[in-house]
Order: C-alpha cells, then structure tokens, then sequence
C-alpha cells in the first residue's frame, strides 16, 4: 500500500525538486506521478526529444526511496504540432475547430496526432524501459468520448456504420429513418448528431454515434498499451478515470489495462438532509467493480477545488486523512494526493495540492504526513480483497440513452443506484457496481435499476439468475428500448415482463412533484419522478399508490420465478424508502445485518481468506461510538477494543 503524490516538475525550479522529494521521503510519500502534460519540455520540437530533465527528476525521486507513475504526455500536444498540422484538433458540434491554449484537445482519431502520440510514447517508454524506479504506466490523462466532428472521425463513424450494419439501407432501418424523411440514400450523407437541437436527433443515431466515440477511446487505449508493452514488457498499465460528461465504456476501456486508476474529489460538505447525502463511496465500488478488483486512486483530494469554478470549501480537519482511507476502504491499494504543490501559474493555480502557493506546512500538510504515517499499520490489509453478496448493475449504454432522452424532471440513472448503495451501506454490508454483463453466480441480491437499453445476454442471463434461486431487484424505465434505442412495441417492462409478473399499464412521469405510496406492513412513503402503473400477472403488491387517478394501483411488486424471486418497483422513492426495502430483502435473503448504525458511519470489509479486516469510517461532521459484538485488535490503535469512537471523518481498521 502506498500514498503518493502528483508532482510537475516542468512547473517548478529545479532548485525545488530535492527539497521536494526529501521532503516528500521524510513525510512518507513513496510514489509519485509525472509528465501527463509535458509533451512541449520532453519533444521541443518535431523529432528531436529531450529525457534529460526528467531523468533528473526520477534519479532525485528514486535517491529519495520514492518510486514513479510516468505518464505518455499525449493529452497536451505541444503548439508546434497544432501550427503544422491544424487537422488534429477536435472540431465541435459546430463544424468549427476548437480554441487550442488548454489541454485535451487532440482528436484521437486523427491519423496525424496518432502517428505523432505513438512516436513520444514509443520514444519515452524505450527510453525507461528497465528503469527500477518506474512502476507503471499511465495512458494520456482522464480520456472522454469525446464527440469530435472533424473531418476524420465523421469518416471513421460512416465506415463504423456500414461495418456494423453492412449497407445503407439496414442502417435506414435500425435508425427508423423514414421520420422526418430523415432516409440516408448515400453514406455521405451521414453525419455525427451535431444538429441543434440536440434533443430532436434521431436516438438511434445517437446513441450508435456514442458507441462509435466510446470504441473509438478504447481503441486508442489499446493503441499505446500495445506500445508500451512492447518496450516495457511486464509493467503495469493504467490510464486515469472519472465520472465525466462524454464517459466513455469504462469496462471496454479497461479491458486490456493492468488496473483502473481514479480521480477521487469527493464533495467536502456534508448536506443536513439525509436525502441529499450519499457517500462518495459508492463511485469507489464502481470504480473497484469496473475490473472487479482493486484499484488505485491516481488524483486524491489535497485541498480546496476550484479554478474554472468558483472556489469550494477547503476540506474539512479529518477530511483528507479519512477519504484516502474511506479509498483504501473500499479496495484501493494506492493513493496518489493531487498535487504536491499549488501551482502559481496556469489556469489551475485555485486548484489547491497540499502545500499552498506559499510552500508553507500548513493543516492539510499536517494531515496528509499523519495519514502517511498510518499506513505501516495498514501492512497486513495488502492485497486483502472485498466480497459482497450484494451487486448493483450499472449499463454504460443504458446511461447514455437516458443523457439523450431525459425521461422526467429529476430522473437521473445513477441515482437510484446511489440511493441503494446508501441504504445497503446503512446496515455494513459490502456492496459490489459492476457491469450489467458481469457475472452474477456469486451474489444473493442483484440490483439492476432501470435496465432502459435491451442486450438479450443480459436478459437472458437475469432470468437465469432468478430462476436458479438469485434474488432481483429492477425499477421503473426497465425494458424500454432495443438494441438500436428504438421502443419496443410490448407492454412495458417488456422483455422482463415475465419475470417480474407484472405489466404498466399507464405511466406518470410526475417529475419534481411528489407523492405517497402505502405500503402492505402499514408504512407510507414519499414518491417521485416517475409512477409505473402496475398489472399484475403472476406477481404480488407490496405497496400501492396512495393518492392520483390511479390510487389503488400496484407501485411495488414481488413475483416467484424459478426458484429466486423479482421485484419490481415502478416508482422512485426517497432514501426511507430504499432502507427499508434494503433491510427486508437483507432478511429475506439471511445476509447479516447490522441495525442502528450511527448516521453517516461506513463499514465495509476486506479479507485475505485468513482474516477479516473491518474498515469502520466515520463519514460525518459528528463524533460517533460504536459497540462491537465482540473484542477486536484494532490495527490503528494496535490494542483490543469493544468499543470503537470515532471523531469526525475518522477511520478505525479492525482484524477479525
Ligand atoms: C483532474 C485532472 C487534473 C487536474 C484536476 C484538478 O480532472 O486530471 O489534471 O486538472 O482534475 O482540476
């Protein structure tokens, strides 16, 4: 395990660069990340490349016992290249070219920056090939789908088109196109959906177009994977990740990478309603979950975000000392803290690292170095692993169909997912996100909320699930469309109707406005966005709408099938909603349990197969105190306790 640091060297005197790195040893840094941005300091200009510089660097790092993620500078071309060859910048939805002078602008289809983005990687990657001090790699810097309509990539999509569906008429047919005499009658005339606006385009073509640019990404992955592996055989391979606009398939993009790396800048206040809160913890079980197995943190939060936007809040005492370990938590193995330094130049200098713009050692510095100190004691947790009975399912092509058609005011994909990954996490249980294609043998609860976009895999292998004894949950929005984003022509939740026994007979998108639901035990609940008037066929109702024209109607339902069971819940709730269902069907399914945990406490558990070692974080502005059920070695105290307290954003790790 280890907590490391972003640096640039190319921002700083090179004065600074000892007392950086022999500050950075004595602190306990032991990893840090260069270049992702260098290209114009390592190529100078077309051909001739300079290593010197950084070659400097590594040796201080590696004389300082710290070890290095090198980075292909491939997302800042430098302005030489844009002066000679302009056809590599992406070009907006406009037809125009973007404003170059910031970063990632490079179209990464463009055959001429391709050629040029595999020479300084094949070029840096030969030239540390064998370096002991260089650990892994990492590939460009956070990659989007980008839309990019330039000349190229709307040849690339054509050709991707007729590759896919063979001839221009069987793409007139899975696009629907006699609409709006939308009818291709040549390939030429296919375009990127680039029209304004952007909600009247054709779906279909949409969300084909978002596959093509999603493909397109983990393409140019593999592209400088390939190149890295040639020359740096063995080494790990990473490119870093977050949650953004144009999100490409992170499990394709993946794929052929040694390991998921993640930009992690959870928000640094906490909302007083607990409907507003989920834990930032659910996008690192996404994030473990996109290869199923631990991950690094390649950007950490060091300090107060801001630059483009106005500035945040600084991060609260115990805040960066406890989401690097709330990271650790949840499978990461390393934690790289962006940046060392604020920068004092450039368009990200509000951008705040751990040291401010003066260098001082300030409170976040003080932080950082005990997080630095604790992580000795975290020894023995190396490589242990989580296990969850619990996934929940998330569609990256599901994700995108809904950022094309918004469904309802409010109604947003990941929502319900945060909503129950917040109440499984209530009662401790560890929780898995992982891709609706993953395998599912292992779980006894599968959540699989508004499954929008048909795959027949997935259908197929979700009764499988159900019918050999698995239990299911699935939710509104389920069942909509095709493969080609088109609607199906059944009653809804169509290709699921079977299994969950009941059909929607009428649907109320209600948006922002609210209503209640009763459920069978008595209790009432507040509902949102969306109400599936239910049928029921071989299901039961558990909760019926309790106000509107269809008061009386089934709004959550339960249905054998096979030997497991589905559920079905047309509406969306609110987070007492979704804790209560999570606590039933915890019961119901005998996974353990722990009631009355205080608000805001996390505790999930990673194991080696010998022991169990019981991460309890404190994710809240209150002091917390937590009885355990038997005494346990705690690894930060190294003592018995029965009783954990924990102070705010505080972690404990117990060996069980
Ligand atoms: C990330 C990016 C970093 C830096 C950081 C803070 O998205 O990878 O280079 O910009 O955000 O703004």
């Amino acid at each position: 395990m280890r907590i490391g640091v972003d640096y640039y060297p190319e921002q700083w005197d090179k004065s600074l660069w000892r007392k950086d790195a022999e500050l950075m040893a004595e602190t306990g840094v032991s990893i840090v990340r260069l270049a992702e941005f260098a290209w114009s300091r390592l190529e100078p200009e077309e051909g001739s490349f300079d290593f010197s510089w950084l070659d400097e660097a590594v040796q201080i790092f590696s004389e300082n016992g710290i070890e290095v993620v090198l980075c292909t500078p491939t997302n800042c071309p430098p302005l030489w290249l844009y002066e000679k060859h302009p056809e590599i910048i992406q070009t907006g939805a406009d037809g125009r070219r973007i404003q170059i002078g910031i970063r990632g602008h490079r179209c990464i289809n463009s055959s001429v920056f391709l050629e040029y983005a595999k020479r300084i990687t094949d070029e840096m990657t030969r030239h540390y090939s064998g370096n002991s001090s260089v650990i892994a790699w990492q590939i460009d810097n956070e990659l989007e789908a980008y839309p990019c309509c330039c000349e190229e990539c709307r040849a690339d999509f054509r050709n991707w088109l007729i590759e896919k569906y063979g001839t221009v008429d069987n793409i007139n047919k899975a696009f629907g196109n006699s609409v709006w005499s939308g009818e291709y009658s040549s390939i030429t005339q296919i375009q990127p959906p680039s029209a304004y606006p952007k909600a009247w385009q054709n779906p279909a073509l949409c969300l084909d177009y978002w596959r093509f640019t999603s493909g397109c990404t983990a393409e140019y992955v593999r592209l400088l994977s390939s190149v890295i592996r040639k020359n740096c055989p063995g080494i790990q391979i990473t490119t870093n990740t977050w949650f953004c606009e144009n999100m490409p398939d992170l499990y394709d993009m993946f794929s052929e990478l040694d390991f998921v790396s993640y930009d992690n800048y959870p928000p640094v206040r906490i909302p007083k309603n607990p409907d507003e809160f989920y834990s930032h913890a659910f996008h690192l079980d996404f994030m473990r979950g996109i290869k199923q197995q631990n991950f690094w943190i390649m950007e950490q939060l060091s300090g107060l975000t801001g630059s483009w936007a106005p500035m945040a809040p600084t991060p609260r005492p115990g805040q960066i000392k406890g989401y690097a370990l709330q990271a650790i938590a949840h499978g990461a193995d390393t934690v790289v803290h962006f940046r060392w330094r604020t920068a004092i130049t450039g368009a990200e200098m509000h951008w705040h690292g751990i040291l401010d713009h003066s260098g001082a050692l300030n409170r976040r510095y003080s932080e950082f170095r005990e997080l630095c100190k604790i992580l000795p004691k975290l020894e023995p947790v190396n490589g242990a692993e989580i296990y969850s009975e619990t996934a929940i399912l998330y569609s990256p092509e599901s994700e995108c169909a809904f950022k094309i058609q918004p469904q309802t005011d409010g109604f947003y994909y990941l929502e319900q997912m945060k909503y129950f990954h917040a109440a499984f996490t209530k009662y401790g249980a560890n929780i898995d996100v992982i891709s609706s294609e993953a395998d599912l043998s292992r779980y006894k609860i599968v959540i699989a909320p508004s499954l929008y976009v048909n795959n027949e895999q997935v259908t197929k292998k979700l009764k499988r699930y159900v019918s050999e004894g698995g239990t299911l949950v699935m939710t509104c929005r389920s069942g909509v469309k095709d493969e080609n984003n088109n609607c199906i022509m059944d009653a809804l939740p169509a290709v699921f109707k079977e299994l969950v026994g009941a059909e929607v007979v009428e649907y109320d998108p209600i948006g922002w406005s609210e209503q209640s639901v009763a459920a069978n035990d008595g209790k009432a609940f507040s509902c949102k966005q969306w109400c599936d008037v239910l049928k029921l066929n071989t299901a039961e109702s558990l909760a019926e709408y309790a106000d509107s024209f269809y008061k009386g109607a089934p709004a959550v339902t339960v249905n054998k099938y096979g030997r497991g069971t589905a559920y079905y819940i047309g509406t969306v709730g609110k987070m007492d909603f979704y804790e209560d269902f999570a606590g039933k069907i915890m019961e119901q399914c005998g996974l353990s349990k722990l009631d009355g945990l205080p608000t805001g406490t996390e505790i999930t558990t990673r194991t080696d197969g010998e022991c169990d070692y019981i991460f309890i974080f404190n994710n809240s502005e209150n002091d917390v105190e937590i009885n355990l059920p038997e005494t346990m070695y705690s690894l930060m105290d190294s003592a018995d306790k029965e009783k954990v307290k924990l102070k705010p954003f505080e972690m404990d790790v117990l060996r069980k």
